[in-house]
């Protein structure tokens, strides 16, 4: 049965590492669906990651929604604040780098070829990849968001690699299927992909046996 808000175990903490590949609305809209689900969510961004957010993302959101350039910068609203903890990416001290308090769920979104390359190499050199090394050591649920085309051999090694350890590929490839009126569409359908495997029931889509004909 997949878990709601209510019903989610109050023990799961989740950590979203956002990484420098295009898309970090994808990283926005996450971390919007999760702080009102999950007790914990984590957020851990690399340089490139804050740069391209920059460029990318309008910095608020009129009606009260998260903006991850917000988190990114340590603005969080106080109902929030027991939520979201946001971790600077060279703090090799933080809970979730090691394997006793582990998250249990990780997520790289979007996940740059870089970031994957060094996860699927376990270089453990910064925050982002220490983690993801622990959460794979630890056999809890890593969740990767590849954005990148084309993709070279190498890239492809590397999925492989992941893969076969048992981390879930989810690359940003939304479908048309749903017929998607606008990029929010587009965006809602990866992001729900990526609660469906986390067992998080949401309603970011009509799934496909209640579609309009
Ligand atoms: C605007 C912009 C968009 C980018 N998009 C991608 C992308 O979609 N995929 C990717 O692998 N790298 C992309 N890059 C390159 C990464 O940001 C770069 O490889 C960086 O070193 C990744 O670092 P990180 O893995 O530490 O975040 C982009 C860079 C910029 C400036």
């Amino acid at each position: 049965m997949m878990e709601t808000g209510t019903n989610i175990s109050p023990g799961r903490r989740i950590l979203i590492a956002v990484t420098g590949a295009s898309g970090s609305i994808y990283a926005e809209r996450l971390i919007q669906e999760c702080v009102t689900r999950f007790p914990r969510v984590y957020v851990v961004a690399t340089d490139s990651a804050r740069q391209v957010a920059d460029h990318e993302l309008i910095s608020s959101y009129e009606d009260g929604r998260i903006s991850l350039r917000h988190i990114l910068s340590g603005d969080i609203a106080p109902n929030l604040r027991e939520v979201i903890r946001v971790f600077r990416n060279d703090d090799l001290f933080a809970p979730v780098a090691s394997g006793s308090s582990a998250p249990t769920d990780m997520i790289v979104v979007p996940c740059s070829m870089g970031s994957l390359a060094r996860i699927a190499q376990g270089l453990s050199s910064n925050l982002v990849e220490r983690a993801a090394d622990v959460v794979m050591k630890q056999r809890r649920r890593l969740i990767l968001v590849p954005r990148e085309t084309p993709l070279n051999t190498i890239h492809l090694r590397n999925m492989l690699a992941l893969s076969e350890t048992g981390v879930d590929m989810v690359p940003a490839m939304p479908a048309f299927y749903q017929r998607p009126k606008s990029v929010d569409d587009m965006v809602d359908f990866v992001v729900g992909r990526v609660l469906e495997l986390l067992e998080v029931d949401h309603g970011l889509y009509r799934p496909w046996n209640q579609r309009m004909r």
